[in-house]
Parts: structure tokens; C-alpha cells; sequence
């Protein structure tokens, strides 16, 4: 093992010397340190990238130790919990925080919710499956997202007409500088579209360790989703429990987006741009086809699948990447992709976006 203190973290090209790194794993305690690590695994993209240090993160006593030693104290850090949302350069100069510790429980119930605690390295699928089979349901919108429970309330997963935000209580996390744990309030985490205070304020300042979720008691079905909806009519279920629900969910899912064990992809890779009213009613005069959701706030949610694909790129490729051909929101790596040709895509569709719609596109996952 290369002695831990002889690596320069303040020196961020140190990584240029990564090919003498040697690739080992040690363990100190409750530290797991792997040098020289490839990081093709840990991105559902499947990009090729190393990281000069990855600390397996098991435990809140384990993260203490992290934060504490002066090796690290000084170095970039980034958080990685299922690398489903997040494209890495081929190296990465960081101190990769992978975080595994686990556990879920019944934190609490009362009449009006059950309330289900767990750790932030859980999968969260696994979680929304977990919480049905107890007889807690209130997550089945969500199912089949990939990713961990950590990662949740970073982004703000959503899907089908249930955000995360609308079931979210609270969380612990640690301070990356000060090695303290915190808790934070929903209020706090100020949690919006695929957004949250840890991309803002406390971007790369905090490891979130476990996260708290409320479901509401009674239970209602989320149906508004149009092909939740059309599925229900299909099926002639007139009051479909959660379980029904998760099905759907997951059959529609299926159907709509490459599965990362067979198709490298990282979930959407742009967000869906947000308008005002008179710039929504000028594009709609201009574009009557155009998709878009009226927001309670007045504006107005555009559809950025439909217009990458009105703009021709669905199902296209360049090189080893593509836009996928049932879902243009979600880019793919057709085997070999690497991270310049994917960012040439991205570039590629953002401006055909702008030139026909005025809007630039956001890319929606983490560039390292
Ligand atoms: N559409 C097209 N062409 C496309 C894709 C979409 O015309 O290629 C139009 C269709 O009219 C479709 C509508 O856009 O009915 C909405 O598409 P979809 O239901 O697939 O939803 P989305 O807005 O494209 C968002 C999330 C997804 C989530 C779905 C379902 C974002 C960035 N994406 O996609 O989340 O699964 O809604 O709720 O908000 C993810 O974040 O990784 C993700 C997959």
C-alpha cells in the first residue's frame, strides 16, 4: 500500500501519476481504502475513469476517521452512492466517499403515518419494496428508480406524479469539514425539481448517513400520471391497491428506459426546463405540438424528451453514444462510450435545442 500520507491531495494534477499508483485495498478500522481504483463499475453509464482514492463509507464512526485524518482533510472530496446520476471524467482527482452503510426500520407510527428510517447506502428500490411488503405503502411511484436512498434527496428523485419532497421527513448527515453530524428538517433541505441545498449551499460539504421518509396513513393512489391512468383503464381496476401501482410503475418504466445492466445510461441527462407564462405562450404559438405541464407557481414545465426529439434526435448515434429510441430524455452508451464523446452528444443536442427553442437545456446528472 502506498503510505497514505505521501499522496498530495492539495496538488489536484497530482493524479497524473495515477499509473504508479498501485491498485490496493487496506483496511484501517472502520476505513476501507482502495488506491488507483477503477471506477467503470461504480457509474451506471459504465464511463472508463480512475480514481486515485476511493474510502468505502460503512459506518458514522468510519466517516469520523475520514473527516479527522490529515491526509484527507484538505482533499476534494465527492460522495458516490449508486453512480446512477453522475459522469466521471477518465480521472477523477477526488477522494471518492462511497457510501455503504445500511439498515431500515419502523422509526415511528402514529395514526396519521408511518415513518421509516434508513441508511443512506440502502438501495432505494429495494427500500420502496421493502416498505410495501411490510404494509407501509406510499413509495410505489418511485419504484425501479435506480441509485441510493442518500442520493434521494440530492436530486429530488421524481417520477409519476410523486416527488421524493413529498415524502421526505428528515435526515442525518456529517459536515465534510468539521466532522459533525447533523440533522436537517424537509424546511431545510429546501428540496424543489431536481434540486436541493446540497447542489447549492452545501454542495460537496455534506454525506448524508440516513434519511427518514413519512408515509401518509390513510393510503392513497397517486394516479394522475397519464399512463399510470391509461393502464388502470386497460386493466378495469377501479381502486387499485400499492402493490397494483408498483407493477405499473415498474412495467411502465420497463418499457420506457434501458435497464443500466444491459445499457449504460444515466437516468435522464437533462432536466425539463422550467418557463414563465408569456415565454410558455410565445413558444406554443410558435410550436402548437409543443409538451409542456402548467406548474402551481404559474409557470410552466416543458417536456425536453419532445423537444430533443422534435429536434431529430431520438434513436441517433454518435460514435459509442446515443439518444435512446424510446425515451430522447436519456443518453446511452452504446458499449466503449468515453466521457468526451458523451459530453459531444450532450453539446450536440443542447444546441439544436437552443437554436429551435431559445432554451439551453440542463444537464441533470453530476459531471466529475
Ligand atoms: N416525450 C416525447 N418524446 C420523448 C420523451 C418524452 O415526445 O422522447 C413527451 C411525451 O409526450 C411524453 C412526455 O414527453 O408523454 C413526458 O415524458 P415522460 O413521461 O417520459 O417524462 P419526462 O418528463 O420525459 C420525467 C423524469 C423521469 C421520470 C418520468 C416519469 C425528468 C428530468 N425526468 O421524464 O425521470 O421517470 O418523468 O415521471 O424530470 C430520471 O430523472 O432519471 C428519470 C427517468
Amino acid at each position: 500500500m502506498t503510505a497514505c500520507g505521501q499522496l498530495t491531495f492539495t496538488i489536484q494534477h497530482e493524479w497524473v501519476s495515477f499509473d504508479r499508483l498501485p491498485t490496493e485495498t487496506m483496511t484501517r478500522g472502520p476505513m476501507h481504502i482502495e488506491t488507483n481504483v477503477d471506477l467503470q463499475p461504480f457509474n451506471t453509464f459504465g464511463l472508463p475513469a480512475r480514481a486515485h482514492t476511493l474510502i468505502r463509507i460503512r459506518s458514522e464512526a468510519g466517516l469520523a476517521q475520514v473527516v479527522r485524518n490529515p491526509v484527507y482533510a484538505a482533499a476534494p472530496k465527492f460522495v458516490l452512492g449508486g453512480g446512477s446520476n453522475v459522469v466521471f471524467r477518465e480521472s477523477v482527482p477526488h477522494v471518492i466517499l462511497k457510501v455503504e452503510i445500511t439498515g431500515r426500520r419502523l422509526f415511528r407510527e402514529n395514526p396519521t403515518e408511518w415513518i421509516v428510517e434508513a441508511g443512506a447506502g440502502e438501495n432505494w428500490h429495494e427500500l420502496v419494496a421493502w416498505t410495501l411488503a411490510n404494509g407501509w405503502p406510499g413509495l410505489e411511484n418511485l419504484a425501479l428508480i435506480p441509485g441510493t436512498v442518500g442520493a434521494a434527496p440530492i436530486q429530488n428523485i421524481g417520477a409519476y406524479g410523486v416527488e421524493f419532497n413529498d415524502r421526505f421527513l428528515s435526515l442525518d448527515a456529517v459536515d465534510l469539514t468539521s466532522g459533525q453530524p447533523v440533522s436537517l428538517s424537509a424546511e431545510q433541505c429546501c428540496l424543489s425539481y431536481r434540486d436541493s441545498v446540497f447542489k447549492k449551499t452545501l454542495a460537496g460539504r455534506c454525506l448524508v448517513t440516513r434519511v427518514r421518509l413519512k408515509l401518509p396513513r390513510p393510503w392513497r393512489a397517486v394516479l394522475d400520471y397519464p399512463d399510470l391512468r391509461r393502464r388502470q383503464t386497460a386493466l378495469g381496476s377501479a381502486a387499485p391497491d400499492a402493490g397494483e401501482v408498483f407493477e405499473w410503475v415498474c412495467a411502465s418504466r420497463r418499457a420506457k428506459l434501458p435497464d443500466p445492466e444491459q445499457i449504460g445510461n444515466a437516468g435522464s441527462f437533462f432536466k425539463n426546463p422550467v418557463v414563465e407564462r408569456e415565454r410558455h405562450c410565445t413558444l406554443l404559438a410558435r410550436e402548437p405540438n409543443m409538451v409542456s405541464y402548467p406548474l402551481t407557481d404559474g409557470r410552466f414545465k416543458l417536456s425536453a424528451g419532445w423537444m430533443i426529439e422534435a429536434c431529430g434526435w431520438k434513436g441517433r448515434h454518435l460514435g459509442h453514444v446515443g439518444v435512446y429510441d424510446r425515451q430522447a430524455l436519456v443518453l446511452i452508451n452504446l458499449g466503449g462510450a468515453s466521457h468526451g464523446e458523451l459530453m459531444t452528444l450532450a453539446e450536440a443536442v443542447q444546441d439544436s435545442v437552443y437554436d429551435r427553442f431559445g432554451i439551453r437545456l440542463e444537464i441533470e446528472p453530476v459531471v466529475l
